[in-house]
C-alpha cells in the first residue's frame, strides 16, 4: 500500500471514531434527558428510597462551611440534604450532563447557597482546589471512563478533600438492574471493592472506606495533603 493511502485509511478510522465517541455521548445525554420527569416522579414517589437516603447522608460526613459538589446531580434530590449538613456559610454545586435534569432541579426552592452548572463530569467547569468534598450519588457506575472521572475529581478537590461515591445498592445488584434498564446504559458496571480501590490508588487518591453491601455501596477516598 502507498504511504498516501496508508495516511487515507488513517484518517477514516479516525474520522469513524470520532463519529462513534460523538454518538456514544450524545446517547447518553439524551437517553438521561428522556428520563429526567419519570426520574423526579419515580424518586420522588418512592419513600423507601427517599428513607434510604436521608439515612445515608450522614455517612457522606461533611461539615458545616464546607464547599461541596453533587456530581451527576440530576433533578436535585440531594441538594436540601447537602444544604442541610454544609449549613449557612457552605455552599452546593450541582453538575449535570442533563439539560432536562437541570431544569427540574432549578425550578425548585432552596434554602441555602446552591448554583447548577451544566458539563460532563469528566471536564468539570470548576477551577482545581476548590471543592471541600465530591458526592457522586447513583451515578459513578454510569460513567464509562471510571479512571479519567476520579483524576477529574482529584483535580477539583482541596488537598485533603474527600470523594464520597454512593449507591443504594451493591455493586452486583446495580450492574444487573443497569443491564435490565437497558438503552445507553446497558453495558455500564459498579465496580467492587478490589477494583475500585485499584481506581483509586491509580488516580493518586488515598482510600478511606470501601463498603460493598446488598443494600448500600458507599466507596470514599481522601486526596493527600501533599
Ligand atoms: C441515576 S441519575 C442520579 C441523579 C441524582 N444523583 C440522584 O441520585 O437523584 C444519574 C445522573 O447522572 C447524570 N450523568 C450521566 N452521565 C454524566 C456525565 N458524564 N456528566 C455529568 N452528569 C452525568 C445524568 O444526567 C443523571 O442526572
Amino acid at each position: 500500500m502507498g504511504r498516501l493511502a496508508i495516511v487515507f485509511s488513517l484518517l477514516v478510522v479516525l474520522t469513524l471514531l470520532s463519529i462513534k465517541l460523538y454518538v456514544k455521548e450524545g446517547d447518553k445525554e439524551a437517553f438521561w434527558d428522556s428520563w429526567a420527569r419519570d426520574w423526579e416522579e419515580a424518586i420522588q414517589g418512592d419513600t423507601d428510597e427517599m428513607d434510604r437516603m436521608i439515612k445515608a447522608i450522614p455517612l457522606f460526613e461533611l461539615r458545616e462551611g464546607e464547599t461541596v459538589l453533587d456530581a451527576g446531580c440530576g433533578t436535585g434530590t440531594l441538594i436540601p440534604f447537602l444544604l442541610k449538613e454544609v449549613g449557612r456559610g457552605g455552599r452546593v454545586y450541582g453538575l449535570d450532563i442533563s439539560q432536562e435534569m437541570l431544569r427540574i432541579a432549578r425550578q425548585k426552592h432552596y434554602d441555602g447557597d446552591v448554583s447548577f452548572l451544566k458539563g460532563d463530569i469528566i471536564e468539570i467547569p470548576l477551577p482545581s482546589e476548590s471543592m471541600d468534598r465530591i458526592i457522586c450519588f447513583r451515578t459513578f457506575s454510569i460513567i464509562d471512563d471510571k479512571i479519567g472521572v476520579l483524576r477529574e475529581f482529584f483535580r477539583v478537590l482541596k488537598p485533603s478533600g474527600v470523594v464520597v461515591i454512593c449507591n443504594l445498592l451493591g455493586s452486583k445488584e446495580e450492574t444487573v438492574l443497569l443491564k435490565e434498564i437497558g438503552g445507553a446504559i446497558a453495558n455500564d458496571t459498579s465496580p467492587g471493592v478490589k477494583e475500585m480501590e485499584q481506581f483509586f490508588l491509580e488516580s493518586n487518591f488515598t482510600p478511606v472506606e470501601l463498603l460493598d453491601s446488598d443494600t448500600l455501596y458507599i466507596m470514599k477516598a481522601r486526596k493527600p495533603l501533599q
